[in-house]
């Protein structure tokens, strides 16, 4: 069968490239230090050079380059994805192609039928599960050429998730658990004060009660706020509202909505439900694998205004 074909050759392709990707890690290091190097020649000889001063803008200019490498502010940039799924004699070729560029600080959602791929996207994009083929570039960096040890790390430094479950510890107050997410933060990120993690998830009040004594709705807020100590640069949502009633639906929404707006944190949010897709500022259809279409929108609509079912 053609799909087995495919995917065996890819096998074969990707054990080749394998053996290769020590040494073109370490011919990147290289490369990256000679382009850093540059560029710092660059700043230096703007600040020294009598003859052509550079401007304080074209100074910025040259330090965020430097910063960032990424000039265009995508913090995902997946170009075609492939990824396979092989169960006993089956395989089902479950992404196909995906290009896939998502700006910094922006909502996604992400709408697709039930077993379209979108949690597989958003395992891709996070880590967890490697592609067959493609690139697949986070906050600047090439998850493909990470080997286990390399992508827990970039998770830990660059990822937060709402689950569904609210996975508190019981014995911890709203502060201690919100806490244990603050622990995890990467130390290149800048801290968020708890005061202001307890004030955008409306807990100010409830700071020292422990999770028993709160509702399901608080108790879903401490999780996020949990989430948000870490100061992600990127938080994912599947299914966010998927378990919840519509009021606590609309809170959860509500609440991921003020933390991008107030912290520039970007936010993806996958889920089945095309209202929820208003919110955000662009919205990726998936349809058997493929993205299908790709719109924008040009102002998000308020929580408070969207049709629930
Ligand atoms: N670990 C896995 N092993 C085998 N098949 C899988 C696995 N994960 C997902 N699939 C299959 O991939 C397809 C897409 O799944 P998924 O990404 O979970 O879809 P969605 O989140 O849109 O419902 C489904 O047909 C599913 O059965
Ligand atoms: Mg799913």
């Amino acid at each position: 069968m053609g799909i087995w074909k495919d995917y065996l050759e890819i096998r074969k392709e990707n054990k080749r490239k394998r053996f290769m990707i020590k040494s073109i890690k370490s011919y990147r290091k290289d490369q990256i230090s000679d382009w850093k190097k540059s560029l710092d020649d660059d700043i230096n000889n703007a600040k020294t050079d009598t003859t052509k001063t550079a401007t304080e803008n074209e100074k910025k200019e040259l330090i965020k380059k430097k910063n960032s490498p990424n000039k265009k502010g995508y913090i995902v940039n997946l170009k075609k994805v492939n990824k396979y799924f092989v169960t006993g004699l089956n395989i089902e070729h479950v992404l196909k192609d995906i290009d896939l560029n998502i700006q910094k600080g922006k909502v996604i959602t992400i709408l697709g039928q039930s077993g379209s791929g979108k949690t597989t996207l958003l395992n891709i994009i996070s880590g967890l599960l490697t592609p067959e083929t493609g690139s697949v570039v986070v906050n600047d960096k090439e998850l493909m050429l990470m080997d286990e040890t390399e992508l827990t790390q970039f998770r830990k430094d660059t990822l937060s998730f709402v689950f569904q479950s609210y996975n508190l510890i019981p014995t911890l107050t709203v502060r201690e658990n919100i806490k244990v997410g603050e622990n995890l933060r990467s130390k290149h990120a800048k801290e968020i004060p708890m005061k202001e993690i307890l004030s955008t998830l409306d807990l100010t009040y409830q700071a020292k009660k422990y999770p028993y004594q709160l509702s399901g709705g608080q108790n879903q807020r401490i999780s996020i706020g949990r989430a948000l100590a870490k100061n992600p640069k990127i938080l994912f949502a599947d299914e966010p509202t998927g378990a919840l009633d519509e009021e606590k639906g609309r809170e959860v929404l509500s609440m991921l909505m003020k933390i991008n707006t107030k912290f520039k944190t970007t936010i993806i949010i996958v889920t089945h439900n095309s209202n929820i897709a208003k919110l955000g500022d662009m919205v990726i259809y998936l349809k058997d694998g493929k993205i299908h279409k790709q719109t924008y929108n040009k102002t998000r609509k308020p929580v408070s205004q969207i049709r629930w079912l």
